[in-house]
């Protein structure tokens, strides 16, 4: 069964809400990025898309001392990226959007800076990129992460599952060709530790599971499903130096 049936379930709800991050990802890496764009005006208005419940929006607020439109379809999530922004101080720089990254109806050139951390595979990593340039302004930059391929070789294990779950992963050489077909050069990437899958991501979720599985004890088809979400887990255990989330930070062509 795949994991994405349940997004927008009650289930999922149980899973996700009120969890720190809904993708890997740190301060650290966010704040690393935000240091390769280049040449970032003062006070940047920047555009996050599938912001989540936030984490990355608000740090890019507190750096950048910008304005920065949120957007995300889910309002629960905007909601839990509000009262962070409002408990960090930043809320009046953040303007939250709810709709869909494919009906963005932004003006164009109107971002210094587009960002998405564990989104932009929604559209799709070629398309989502392509959809982003009309927005950026001359000179400006997109950053996103993407679910990537570290070998050429996977291991069978981790091959078969992804195959499965998102089979447009790809590495992080096929990935900077399509940047550059799609309108961007100096791609600049690194790869997440895999500190920043556990600690804010997979560690909660983890915990979460547990008692969410204690919780639906005896039904058979849910049990199933998180024990499906268990395996995602281990699978990184057991893999992590075969994918990775990769940080891509690139420049509008002119
Ligand atoms: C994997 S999560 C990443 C969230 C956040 N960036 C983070 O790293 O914690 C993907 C986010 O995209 C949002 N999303 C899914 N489909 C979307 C769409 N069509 N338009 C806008 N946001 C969407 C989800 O609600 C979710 O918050």
């Amino acid at each position: 069964m795949s994991k994405s049936k349940i997004f927008d379930t009650a289930l999922f709800v149980e899973l996700s809400e009120g969890l720190p991050r809904q993708g890997p990802g740190s301060t650290e890496a966010t704040l690393r990025a935000l240091s390769m764009v280049h040449r970032l005006p003062a006070r940047p208005r920047i555009l996050d898309i599938g912001c989540g419940p936030g984490a990355q929006t608000i740090d890019l607020a507190h750096a950048t001392g910008g304005e920065i439109v949120a957007l995300d379809n889910r309002q629960r999530f905007l909601d839990e990226m509000l009262a962070r922004a409002a408990k960090a101080g930043v809320a009046s720089q953040i303007k939250p959007v709810c709709g869909s990254m494919f009906e963005m109806e932004f003006a164009d050139q109107s971002f210094d800076l587009i960002w998405s951390e564990g989104a932009i595979y929604i559209m799709g990593f070629g398309t989502g990129l392509r959809a982003c340039r009309r927005f950026i302004k001359p000179g400006g930059s997109t950053v996103v992460s993407e679910l990537t391929w570290l070998t050429d070789n996977p291991p069978a294990e981790a091959r078969d599952r992804w195959a499965q779950e998102y089979p447009a992963m790809r590495t992080i050489a096929a990935n900077t060709q399509i940047a550059s077909d799609a309108g961007y050069e100096n791609v600049r990437t690194f790869v997440l530790p895999a500190n920043d899958w556990w600690t804010n991501y997979y560690g909660p979720g983890e915990a979460r599971l547990v008692e969410v599985r204690a919780r639906h004890a005896g039904e058979v088809e849910t049990i199933a499903l998180l024990d499906d979400f268990r395996r995602e887990y281990d699978l990184f255990r057991a893999h992590s130096n075969a994918y990775g989330y990769v940080f891509y930070v690139m420049r509008k062509t002119a």
